[in-house]
């Protein structure tokens, strides 16, 4: 029984193809979701191509980084979430660690990225920073899911609790 809980927050969320081909990690990813009590309200796999990964990463273009980074993310298929909690944003990249993994493996040993990064590119997950970056990434990912409607006839329901986990699909449904 889930205590009752204040507005929810969303965010994008995302597993990278490095995780994505290890079923194993991807289970023990979705494990700590659930036990952090996010709800999953969209969940889907996706096929980055090149394009969409430079535009996704647009902000990142001219870094030293950038080539590895686009080549990375459009060299096999990730999962994309639409993640809900009280401070969904700052929760979820806690939840992940900083970004470089090398230190991060001493540093924050038991985060995601912690736990699972391979390089300073291959780190895992990938989470919004802001409110306007978890809006725009949304939109990106899920082009049909509109937050206001989601907002006004959904968020309520999922505070009371009204849902209940699909373990395959791995998302929340209301009843
Ligand atoms: O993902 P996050 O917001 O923590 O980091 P970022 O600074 O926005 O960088 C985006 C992504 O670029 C990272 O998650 C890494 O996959 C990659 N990156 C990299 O390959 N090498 C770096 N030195 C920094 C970031
Ligand atoms: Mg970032």
């Amino acid at each position: 029984m889930m205590a009752t809980r204040g507005p929810l927050q969303l965010t994008l969320a995302l597993f990278k193809p490095d995780i994505t081909r290890v079923p194993h990690v991807v289970q023990a990813i979705r494990n700590r979701i659930i036990q952090e009590d996010f709800f999953v309200v969209r969940h889907k796999e996706v096929r980055l191509s090149r394009q969409d990964t430079e535009q996704f990463y647009e902000e990142h273009r001219g870094k030293f980084f950038y080539n590895r980074l686009v080549t990375f993310m459009s060299s096999g298929p990730s999962q994309a979430l639409i993640l809900a909690h009280e401070d969904a944003i700052k929760h979820w990249r806690a939840l992940m660690g900083p970004t470089k993994v090398y230190k991060t493996k001493y540093e924050a040993p038991d985060t995601i990225r912690g736990m699972y990064g391979l390089t300073d590119t291959r780190n895992s997950t990938h989470g919004s920073d802001a409110e306007e970056t978890a809006a725009r990434e949304m939109k990106f990912f899920f082009p049909e899911f509109c937050q206001e409607d989601w907002y006004r006839v959904e968020e309520d329901r999922f505070r009371k609790g009204q849902v209940r986990l699909d373990e395959v699909k791995f998302m929340h449904n209301l009843f």
